[in-house]
């Protein structure tokens, strides 16, 4: 099948990722897996918010608001980074169906990245419903994106042998 090269018609090809982008990647990474290890508190408030119960104080609460707001933050400025800077190419040898997939795979990843906080802090700030409706919904998307997301790269790394993984390691300014 003709797969169309969806990203060889990027304007900025950087021969790899900068520092920032490169520290965004993971910094957001770690935020994201901390937001998976740890939510039973803001779970848990929720649920008594929504019973009309009293909600105390609770770190891990604020936590996960904070760490929420931080992978919006960040997101928003690497999403910045790459319309000013660029991002470099898929790896040449790479076939057009694999690159069509870690482009579709990055930019929901993106969009994800944005709609999680969102619809999270719809919820927990807008007090409205649907947003943690949205919120649990989103979260197996997500994490499933995230998984498939280090297979491809530890494959890409250890099968196909492209020494992907210095891409975030390594940066080219
Ligand atoms: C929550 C965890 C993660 C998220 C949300 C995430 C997200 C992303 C996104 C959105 C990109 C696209 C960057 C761009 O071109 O703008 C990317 C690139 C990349 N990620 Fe991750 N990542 C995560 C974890 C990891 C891990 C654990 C690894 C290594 C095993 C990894 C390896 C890479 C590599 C090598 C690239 C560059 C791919 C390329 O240039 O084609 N990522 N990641
Ligand atoms: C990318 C960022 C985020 C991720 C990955 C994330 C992930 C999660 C996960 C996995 C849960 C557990 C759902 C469950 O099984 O009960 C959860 C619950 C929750 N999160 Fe987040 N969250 C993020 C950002 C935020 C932000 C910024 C806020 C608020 C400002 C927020 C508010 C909530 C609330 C209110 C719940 C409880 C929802 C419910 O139990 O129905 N989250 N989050």
């Amino acid at each position: 099948m003709d797969v169309p090269d969806v990203c060889e018609d990027q304007m900025n090809t950087p021969k790899g990722y900068s520092l920032s982008q490169i520290r965004l990647h993971w910094v957001v990474a770690a935020l994201i897996v901390t937001q998976y290890l740890f939510n039973d508190a803001i779970g848990q408030a929720w649920r008594a918010y929504t019973k009309g119960l009293e909600i105390s104080f609770d770190p891990l609460v604020l936590a996960h608001v904070l760490a929420g707001v931080l992978i919006l933050a960040f997101t928003l400025w690497r999403l910045r980074l790459r319309a000013t800077r660029g991002a470099p190419l898929p790896p040449e040898q790479e076939a057009p169906m694999l690159k069509l997939a870690a482009h579709l795979t990055h930019w929901t990843l993106y969009a994800l990245m944005i709609l999680m906080p969102l619809s999270g802090a719809l919820a927990w700030f807008g007090d409205v419903e649907l947003g943690a409706i949205v919120h649990n919904i989103l979260k197996l998307p997500l994490l499933v994106l995230v998984v498939l997301h280090v297979l491809a790269a530890l494959f890409h790394q250890f099968v196909l042998k492209t020494n992907l993984i210095a891409r975030m390691k390594t940066a080219e300014e």
